[in-house]
């Protein structure tokens, strides 16, 4: 049997035979059939954006892998910033490679006196810490206007470098403004999760020692986020880099597109929807709700998973670990019955809706101390290495800036009518 599929343009009989490569057919054949007849694929349903050797993905069995490793053996023996080197150099460091990743990282960690002092004072004392975020990463653009020239390597790495320590230190900024709280600064004897925690919670302490549980439990919750293969955060990162903007608006794109409550702002929606649930026998009630079509199960469905998302499950691991030092989230109980009742539920089993990441690790930021509007900003910080490593190979490929075409379905030419002639 050919690994091909043939495809004939009824209007002339012209016939192409396009093999199948990876898994994937070459547009540029059809483009040759078929010149000015486009792919009609809103959201990209059915179009690979890209060859890529990151992240694998089998949403039918819940196969989730970095790089060829398995997230579960990530999650049990490795850490973030082990994770992160994978992710960007595609091979799982040495220990001296590590050490000197680790150091640069550490170094790197400070921001300019004038980000804090002219642009994160510059917001409201509310503002949200994920919008501050957005705009924090933009802003390093205008520190290191060398990130320009992008085509120079080591250039390239320093940038990678910085985004990967300095976004923690904004992450927590946003946070400590927002309480009214003065900036802590990195202490570069912790380890990365350490590091954040003390950004986080340090008062008066002369240094913070944080819980070794909840250090650890934060740096699984890292490696689980930090890439993700094509998804709208990524696609984000990867269509501004392909314009050849420098990493740090491309990154700021991406994070404006994880906001987003479909994506990494789903964390902090799970949140809302356990608390407005509040007990487990509104449970029933809330899905009859959702069924009859009032919102949505927030941390159920994924567009590539139609099965138990991995990640979900080494979360709810996870969270038994910190409840041992926190006490256990009484919202743990509604999220485990509203899963209960779901996955035994013809609408959500047809429909193949598991819980994805989102569902259970809002639940242990919250018993971690972590105000709700901080979660899509925890899922964001390890996500910068994930979408470093797609800006990287996208540069590697040489790819062309990414630009789609249309289906018109607007009106004819037509002549301009003076406003005085409409009726
Ligand atoms: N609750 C109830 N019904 C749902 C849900 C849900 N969470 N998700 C999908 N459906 C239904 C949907 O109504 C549709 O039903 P029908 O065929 O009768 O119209 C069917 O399932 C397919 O849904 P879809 O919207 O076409 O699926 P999609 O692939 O476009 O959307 C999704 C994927 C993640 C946006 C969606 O499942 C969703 O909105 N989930 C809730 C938000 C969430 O948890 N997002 C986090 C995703 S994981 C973290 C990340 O990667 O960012």
């Amino acid at each position: 049997m050919a690994e091909s599929i043939t495809v004939t343009d009824n209007r002339t009989g012209e016939v192409v035979e396009i093999p199948i490569v990876d898994g994937g057919v070459s547009a540029d054949e059809f483009r040759k059939l078929l010149p000015g007849i486009w792919f009609y694929d809103p959201s990209f349903m059915t179009t690979a954006l890209a060859a890529s050797s990151i992240t694998y993905l089998d949403g039918d069995a819940g196969i989730l892998r970095y790089r060829g490793y398995p997230i579960e053996q990530l999650a049990e023996s490795s850490t973030y910033l082990e994770v992160a080197y994978l992710l960007i150099h595609g091979e799982l460091p040495t220990a001296e490679q590590l050490e000197a990743w680790t150091d640069e990282i550490r170094y790197h960690t400070y921001v300019h006196e004038n980000f804090r002092k002219r642009f994160v004072d510059g917001f409201h004392y509310d503002a949200h810490p994920m919008g501050m975020l957005v705009s924090g990463i933009a802003a390093l653009s205008t520190f290191y206007p060398e990130a320009k020239r992008i085509a120079d390597p080591e250039i390239r790495h320093k940038q990678i470098i910085r985004l990967i320590a300095k976004v923690p230190t904004i992450a927590a900024l946003s946070h400590r403004y927002s309480v009214g709280m003065p900036f802590v600064y990195p202490d570069n004897s912790l380890s990365f999760p350490e590091n954040f925690l003390s950004m986080m919670w340090k008062v008066a302490e002369p240094r913070y020692e944080p819980d070794p549980v909840l250090a650890r439990a934060l740096d699984v919750l890292f490696i689980l986020h930090a890439d993700h293969e094509q998804n709208c955060g990524t696609l984000a990162m990867r269509t501004v880099g392909s314009s050849h903007a420098d990493p740090y608006s491309a990154a700021a794109a991406a994070a404006a597109a994880l906001y987003g409550p479909r994506h990494g702002g789903a964390n902090e929606a799970v949140l809302r929807m356990l608390t407005e649930i509040g007990s487990i026998d509104n449970v029933p009630a809330f899905i009859e709700s959702v069924k009859a079509g009032h919102g949505r199960l927030q941390g159920f469905g994924h567009r590539v998973y139609k099965n138990y998302d991995p990640r979900a499950k080494i979360i709810k691991r996870t969270a038994d670990e910190v409840f041992t030092v926190t006490g256990k989230n009484p919202l743990l109980d509604v999220a485990l019955k509203l899963e209960e009742v779901a996955l035994s539920d013809e609408y959500f089993t047809s429909r193949k809706l598991y819980p994805n990441v989102d569902f259970y690790s809002g639940i242990i930021y919250q018993a971690m101390g972590f105000p709700t509007e901080m979660f899509t900003v925890l899922f964001a910080i390890p996500r910068v290495a994930g979408w470093l490593a797609h800006w990287q190979e996208m540069i590697d490929q040489d790819a062309k800036i990414y630009r789609p075409r249309q289906v018109w379905t607007g009106s004819e030419e037509r002549p301009y009518t003076p406003l005085a002639n409409r009726s």
